[in-house]
Formats: C-alpha cells, sequence, structure tokens
C-alpha cells in the first residue's frame, strides 16, 4: 500500500547527501533547476505583480483550506494550508490523471533542490506517485503527525494573478515542484482536500518557488477568514493587499523578525536540518497592560534542542501555551474579569463566562487586550476580544488560549483563531514578520478581498 518505492537505508543517504553538498554549489543548482523549467515553459506571459487564491475555514476541522489548479487538464485541488509545513503535497494515488506529470529522477536537479538524496522504484504499474529510478521526499500531515515516503514530482500549477484589488488572468507555472503521498496520509484532512500546502521556509515551499519563477520578491501574505462560507485570502509576492472598502492592509504594518530554530521542528527531518517554521520572538506578555509573570527562560529558543520560543501556525485551532505560561494568562485575565459572571469550562477551555457580561465593540467582546510584547516595549502584536474569546456553546464565551502541558517543544503556538482577520506579512528575503493586528479597526475583514476577476 504506502510505500511503493524502496529508498536507500539511511547511511547510504548521508553520505551521498555530503558528498553533494560538497560539490554543488548554490548558484550552479539554481542555473540547473532554471533550464529544467525553462526548457518547458510555454510562451511567457507577461509577469504577475503577485499571485492569489482563496482561503476557506473548515466548520467541522476548523482548518484553513486553499485551493489551486494543477495538471492537464487543470483540475481545482483543496489543500490545507499548513504554514510550517516543508513543501506541497498531494494524494496522486486516487484520482490523479494528467499528461504533464513527471517524477523527479534520481540524482536529478530536482531532486537536490528539493534535499532529496533518496532513490527507489516501484514495485506496482506504473502511475502518478509510483515509477522506478525516481527520488523521494516525507511528505507529513500535521494533524495525525504522521509521514511517510513520496514521489517527487512536478506538474502543471496554475493561480490568478493579482494587482492587490482582484483576481486577474491565470498563471501557468509548467514545473512546479511537489510531493506525491499515498491516499492514505489525506487522514484526518478536511472534506474535499487532497493534499497540504506547506509554506514554510523552504526553497520548495510555493512561496519560494513561486517567487524564483516569477521574478518577484520572495514575500506572501495570509489573512485567515474567521467565519465558514466567506474566504480570506492568500498572497504571493509584495503588496498591496487590498480590502474593500479600499483599504491596502499592507501599509501599517509592523515588523518583527522572523527567528530561525536551529533544531527542526518537523515530524521528519535529517540531522542538522533547522526548522523551517516560522518562529517569532516574543519577550513578554501583557494583560490589559499589565505585565504577567512567568519564567522568560522559556521564551528563548534553546539553540541545543530547539524547545521553547514562540511560533505561529495554521495547524493549531487555539493559541496553546505552556502550562505555566497559560496559567498566568489565564489567572491575569480572570482577575481582569473578575466582574463578569463565570460559566461551566467548556473543553478544551477553562476560563469561560456568560455572554450576556460583556459589550461588544467594533474588535470583538469588550475584554483586556493580550499583548504578545515583542523586540520591543513599543512593538507589541495585540490581540482584542475578536480573537481572545471564543463562543465555545450557545451564550458562552470562553478564553480561546489552550494549555500545552507541561513540556511541549514550543513554549507558545500562536494558533489560527488569533490570526484570523489579521494580515500576517512573510517577508522571506529580509526575514521579518508583518503584522497588522485585528483589521476590524480598520473596518474590514480577510473576507474583504475582492474576488470578482478583472481579467
Ligand atoms: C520497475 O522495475 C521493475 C524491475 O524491472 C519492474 O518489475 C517494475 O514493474 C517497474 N515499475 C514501474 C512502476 O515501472
Ligand atoms: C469588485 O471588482 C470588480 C471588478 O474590478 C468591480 O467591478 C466591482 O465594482 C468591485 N466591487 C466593489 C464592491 O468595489
Amino acid at each position: 500500500m504506502v510505500s511503493c518505492n524502496i529508498y536507500c537505508s539511511s547511511r547510504e543517504l548521508s553520505n551521498q547527501r555530503s558528498k553533494m553538498a560538497a560539490f554543488t554549489s548554490w548558484p550552479l543548482f539554481f542555473l540547473i533547476f532554471g533550464l529544467v523549467i525553462s526548457s518547458s515553459a510555454s510562451a511567457a506571459s507577461t509577469r504577475p505583480r503577485a499571485l492569489v487564491s482563496p482561503i476557506m475555514k473548515d466548520s467541522i476541522t476548523l482548518q484553513y483550506v486553499t485551493v489551486v489548479h494543477q495538471r492537464t487538464p487543470s483540475v481545482p485541488v483543496n489543500l490545507v494550508v499548513d504554514l510550517g509545513g516543508r513543501y506541497l503535497w498531494v494524494d496522486c494515488e486516487t484520482r490523479y490523471t494528467s499528461y504533464t506529470y513527471h517524477p523527479a529522477r534520481c540524482r536529478s536537479s530536482l531532486c537536490s533542490l528539493a534535499g532529496s538524496n533518496s532513490c527507489g522504484d516501484c514495485f506496482s504499474s506504473p502511475r502518478p506517485g509510483c515509477n522506478n529510478d525516481t527520488c523521494g521526499v516525507f511528505p507529513d500531515n500535521p494533524f495525525t503527525r504522521t509521514a511517510t515516503s513520496g514521489e517527487l514530482a512536478v506538474d502543471v500549477l496554475s493561480l490568478p494573478s493579482t494587482d492587490g484589488s482582484n483576481p486577474s488572468t491565470q498563471v501557468t507555472y509548467p514545473s512546479f515542484l511537489f510531493s506525491c503521498a499515498p491516499t492514505f496520509l489525506t487522514r484526518g484532512l478536511a472534506a474535499g482536500a487532497t493534499g497540504v500546502a506547506g509554506l514554510g521556509r523552504t526553497r520548495v515551499a510555493p512561496p519560494s518557488q513561486l517567487a524564483a519563477k516569477f521574478s518577484f520578491r520572495r514575500r506572501f501574505a495570509l489573512c485567515l477568514p474567521s467565519t465558514p462560507g466567506n474566504a480570506g485570502v492568500l498572497f504571493f509576492g509584495p503588496g498591496p493587499y487590498r480590502f474593500l472598502p479600499n483599504i491596502d492592509a499592507s501599509q501599517s504594518l509592523l515588523y518583527t523578525p522572523l527567528l530561525t530554530n536551529p533544531v527542526s521542528t518537523a515530524t521528519t527531518s535529517s540531522p542538522g536540518e533547522p526548522s523551517y517554521e516560522y518562529f517569532i520572538g516574543v519577550t513578554a506578555i501583557k494583560v490589559g497592560d499589565k505585565a504577567v509573570s512567568f519564567d522568560k527562560g522559556l521564551l528563548k529558543i534553546d539553540g541545543k534542542t530547539g524547545s521553547g520560543g514562540t511560533k505561529i501556525s495554521t495547524t493549531a485551532s487555539f493559541t496553546a501555551l505552556q502550562t505555566t505560561i497559560y496559567r498566568a494568562v489565564t489567572g491575569a485575565v480572570s482577575t481582569a474579569l473578575a466582574k463578569v459572571t463565570r460559566a461551566a469550562s467548556v473543553a478544551p477551555f477553562n476560563l469561560c463566562y456568560e455572554a450576556s457580561g460583556f459589550s461588544s465593540t467594533r474588535v470583538g467582546p469588550g475584554v483586556p487586550a493580550i499583548d504578545l510584547v515583542l523586540q520591543s516595549d513599543q512593538v507589541y502584536w495585540r490581540i482584542f476580544g475578536a480573537n481572545s474569546m471564543v463562543e465555545a456553546k450557545q451564550g458562552v464565551l470562553c478564553l480561546a488560549f489552550v494549555d500545552a502541558g507541561r513540556n511541549p517543544k514550543t513554549s507558545i503556538v500562536v494558533g489560527g483563531y488569533q490570526l484570523e482577520n489579521n494580515l500576517l506579512e512573510f517577508d522571506l528575503d529580509y526575514s521579518r514578520l508583518g503584522f497588522s493586528s485585528t483589521l476590524l479597526f480598520r473596518q474590514t475583514t480577510c473576507s474583504n478581498f475582492n474576488f470578482t476577476s478583472s481579467a
């Protein structure tokens, strides 16, 4: 069933890897890759400024799902967004038909680009995902924490271009590199999703591949919707990022450095590989302008183990805090809300209130703001009621943070609910994150991108 490819042993792999590293220089890498791409490129259309795709929130799993067009003939493919994922992978075992599918041959530049030095055959009839003499990678499912081997491949991918205000003509990438996966790996994904769009800091994740192909800055912006049924938006490339009524959310962003965790946080990794997830340097947390006290050591990334620190995740539904941080924050919130009538806990949340006890403001229920303080006291990510309180059941609002336990790998995982209706720009060239805080203050939302095509 699963691993139709047979891979070299890990010893052979690491030998090959060190040899590869010794003689492959970066410029050569790109030169080869560029040739491969351009040889199959169709007549170049005008270069897009940026690309765009919608993001839906799945009401059952709370996952965020985007759509790309892939293959020949082209079909829409729904993919769960994984900000920390290594590359794009799709189920090639079920209903994958395409005239333009090509597996990556062993030792080709495509394999090197994806960091794969494995090589294998497939003992079954040939099909996408099962070919001889191909290199493989390890696609993983962040929800089930399952990884398996999958054939590396290229196929046509297309996305609408954008001027930042509307989608426009579809642009086509003839040889987009991705990983195939067996059908079982899609277990746990939102209904209709047949893969994962990994947006991590690798050369093969869509943000870098698309930027290299279309020569735009290596940045992308994520704006998650808060309600199923209203699409949010994902931009590849630089702003403007405009929302109705004509608000450019790329203006007025605050910036904080993206930090490198030197130790991989992935399900599978090779020794010495850094994490390709997005870490930021939270230095303190304030509730209603008052600093919350806990061991600040938890906020540092341990260079040896990769533990600690703060990362941003679209696969965690709610922000997860290490137990002592969680207790400190919930303690501070409950003190600040002492006058509001408590309600019984609704799992996985502990601190819940009668919804009727809150005033309603433009930025959600009237509660003290929670600030993630970053590189200085002046730079903080302010979380208002719309992102800090969730209606866990009818008439009950709960603090939308969860307890990650005593020893989570990462002390703070900022999850999807806290990201909704915030625009986040990941700038890989400058290694920084631009964040807007809630767009509700600016009288718009992530669901106000005008998806009517201007083409
Ligand atoms: C791979 O090669 C083996 C041995 O020649 C053959 O039996 C098998 O069918 C081939 N698989 C594919 C997918 O072509
Ligand atoms: C959305 O974009 C279309 C195409 O440019 C335009 O005709 C329409 O007026 C826009 N909608 C709004 C509400 O501005």
